[in-house]
């Protein structure tokens, strides 16, 4: 299970100078005749939190979309492990260990939590078309009780849960599949803030496990308070890289409106 992948070696790749986890070159997209992205390059590394930030409409959405095999990018490349990828699907970026958390979660309310955890991928007593339950159970409440420990019973329909442990369940499920990258679009939207905590929490145990994580946020003191780097997209493009140890939120909302006044 993708989920046992240890990243000792991926950081030892990385200190060797092997080429970044996840590769984004000179990328674009266009919707018809509108230009979501124009010449984006981005990189993450194996055991790196990026926060992906921008003002409405610069991108954010379409660059993870594309890394997650939503939609297809119009020119530019996208490597994983220095290796060119093309991804034509969701399914084909799951294959390649690229998991998203969309803002909407997509959990099914009346299914449990182990339900939601397999959900697509539920495993099979092999040769019958029977689930394997017990093997899901088992597997589900150690995934839970490393990444969500908040999330109190596995047998529970998942409404019955709370903003906080769904958004826990649905980033334990990508971190439950996703052996190279996860993808959040604005993961903390619509919680609180011991919520937002839990979530970002989260985040920090990913990247322990040597996954690359790219997070979009409109939260300043998100992305300082969980990323290694801060990538700003104005108006599809590129618009500066920052650090939480170098910069100031104020620069990064410079960047993300393109004044310069106030840095
Ligand atoms: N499915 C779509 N069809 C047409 N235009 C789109 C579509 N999705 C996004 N766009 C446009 O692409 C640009 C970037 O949007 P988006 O990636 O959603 O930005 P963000 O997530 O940063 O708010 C915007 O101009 C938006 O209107
Ligand atoms: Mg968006």
């Amino acid at each position: 299970m993708p989920f046992e992948v240890t990243n000792v070696e991926r950081r030892r790749d990385a200190a060797a100078g092997a080429p970044p986890l996840l590769e984004l070159r000179n990328v674009s997209k266009a919707y018809g005749h509108v230009s979501a992205l124009s010449g984006v390059d981005i990189t993450v590394g194996a055991g790196e939190v990026v926060a992906l930030v921008g003002d409405n409409g610069a991108g954010k959405s379409t660059l993870l979309k594309a890394i997650a095999g939503v939609h297809q990018i119009t020119s530019g490349e996208i490597l994983l492990d220095g290796e060119r990828v093309e991804m034509a699907s969701p399914t084909d970026a799951a294959r390649l260990g690229i998991e998203t958390v969309y803002q909407d979660l997509a959990l099914c309310d009346n299914l449990d939590v182990t339900a939601n955890l397999y959900l697509g991928r539920e495993l099979r007593v092999r040769r019958i078309p029977f689930l394997d339950r017990v093997r899901m159970e088992r597997e589900a409440a150690k995934v839970i009780s490393e990444l969500a420990s908040t999330v109190p019973n596995l047998q529970k329909p998942v409404s019955a849960l709370s903003g906080g442990q769904r958004q826990a369940i649905a980033v334990a499920r990508a971190a439950l599949w996703g052996s190279k990258v996860v993808l959040l679009d604005e993961p903390t939207a619509a919680l609180g803030v011991a919520q937002t905590r839990m979530v970002y929490e989260l985040v920090a145990k990913m990247r322990d496990r040597g996954l690359g994580v790219i997070v979009v946020t409109h939260n300043m003191a998100d992305a300082f308070a969980t990323a290694d780097r801060i990538v700003v997209l104005r108006l599809g493009r590129n618009a500066g890289e920052f650090t939480p140890q170098s910069n100031t939120p104020d620069q990064v909302v410079a960047a993300i409106t393109g004044s310069d006044t106030i840095r």
